[in-house]
């Protein structure tokens, strides 16, 4: 029987955690450090089970003693952004909370795969993975799925098509700077360039970079989490189920696209050991630039974390 942690019980800790049960994926444990709260929602949404149709454990602990021998770890915990404030305000908070939840999380599960979700995405993925020191195919940051998902809508509602037949991938960092990549979308095979002007094209690709944002405006208090969850739940079913499924993720290049040790937006071959391919495209040369640009921004951040960390 499958299991799969999820540390943080909030938004999207506990969006993973019904997106799991509810796609019959795996037994979930939810931890927090808040008191009762990753009981409560555990014990809720297993009352939920005979509703759906499931036979799924959920429990919630405050502790990582359940955690033990998970399939998958998947890391939300962290504050979120608030209006006004950017990813990368969250930088310090986040890393000590990301540190010391993969050193208790690893020590339970050596041969979990990690999905982390906290934000700023990139820079907490590859401070998991050099916390955890677990191969980089076992430490993957969730980030391109979900804007894939907010560009995949936006061009269904502009052209009226079902969202299903709606394919394309966003690269880069998970930050203003990410790379909607249109020259290779679709709708079921037909380019996108040849559905859309490049003018739309630009102004879709726009509102997915501002995405977040556009979401947090509106909520006032938290940011997203229904995509963000689901985008989750699309990659433990890729991985639990060994789909080798072709996805946008933040990975750590070896040299691909001519990058290295970051952790990156790139495209990815998940399945049954994680990372399984990272898939090098052809890009443009524009593409290639906002790519590296992107990765720059990155490498910045990995710098001032480093030397936060160093300090504190
Ligand atoms: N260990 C476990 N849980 C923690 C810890 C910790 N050290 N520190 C904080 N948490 C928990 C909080 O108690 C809270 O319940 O993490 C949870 C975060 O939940 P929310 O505040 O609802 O935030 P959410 O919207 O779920 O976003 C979580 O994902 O998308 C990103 O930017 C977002 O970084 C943020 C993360």
């Amino acid at each position: 029987m499958a299991k799969v942690t999820v540390v943080g019980s909030g938004n999207v800790g506990a969006t993973v955690a019904q997106y799991v049960a509810e796609n019959d994926l795996a037994d979930v444990v939810l931890v927090d450090v808040l008191e009762g709260v990753p009981l409560g929602k555990a014990l809720d949404l297993y009352e939920a089970s005979p509703l759906h149709g499931h036979d799924r454990k959920l429990i919630g602990s405050q502790t990582y003693d359940e955690t033990k021998g998970s399939d998958i770890v998947v890391i939300t915990a962290g504050i979120a952004r608030k209006p006004g404030m950017s990813r990368d305000d969250l930088l310090k908070t986040n890393a000590s909370i990301v540190q010391s939840v993969a050193t208790q999380a690893v020590k339970q599960s050596p041969d979990a795969i990690f999905i982390i979700v906290t934000n700023p995405l990139d820079v907490m993925t590859y401070l998991a993975w050099k916390t955890t020191k677990l191969p980089s195919q076992r430490v993957i940051g969730m980030a391109g799925v979900l804007d894939s998902a907010r560009f995949q809508s936006f061009i269904s509602e502009a052209l009226n098509v079902s969202t299903e037949d709606v394919r394309c991938m966003v690269l880069g960092g998970h930050g203003d700077l990410m790379v909607p990549i249109a020259r290779y979308a679709t709708v079921n095979g037909v380019p996108l360039t040849e559905l859309l002007d490049a003018d739309k094209i630009e102004a879709l690709a726009k509102r997915t970079r501002e995405g977040g944002a556009e979401v947090v405006a509106l909520l006032k208090s938290g940011s997203a989490f229904y995509a963000p969850g689901a985008s989750v739940a699309l990659m433990v079913e890729a991985i639990l189920r060994d789909k080798r499924r072709l996805l946008p993720c933040a990975v750590l290049p070896e040299g691909h696209y001519g990058l290295k040790d970051l952790y990156v937006g790139l495209p990815a071959i998940l399945g049954k050991n994680g990372v399984e391919k990272i898939v090098e495209l052809k890009l443009a040369a524009d593409e290639t630039e906002a790519l590296k640009k992107s990765a720059s921004s990155i490498r910045e951040n990995i710098d001032a974390m480093n030397k936060l960390l160093v300090t504190a």
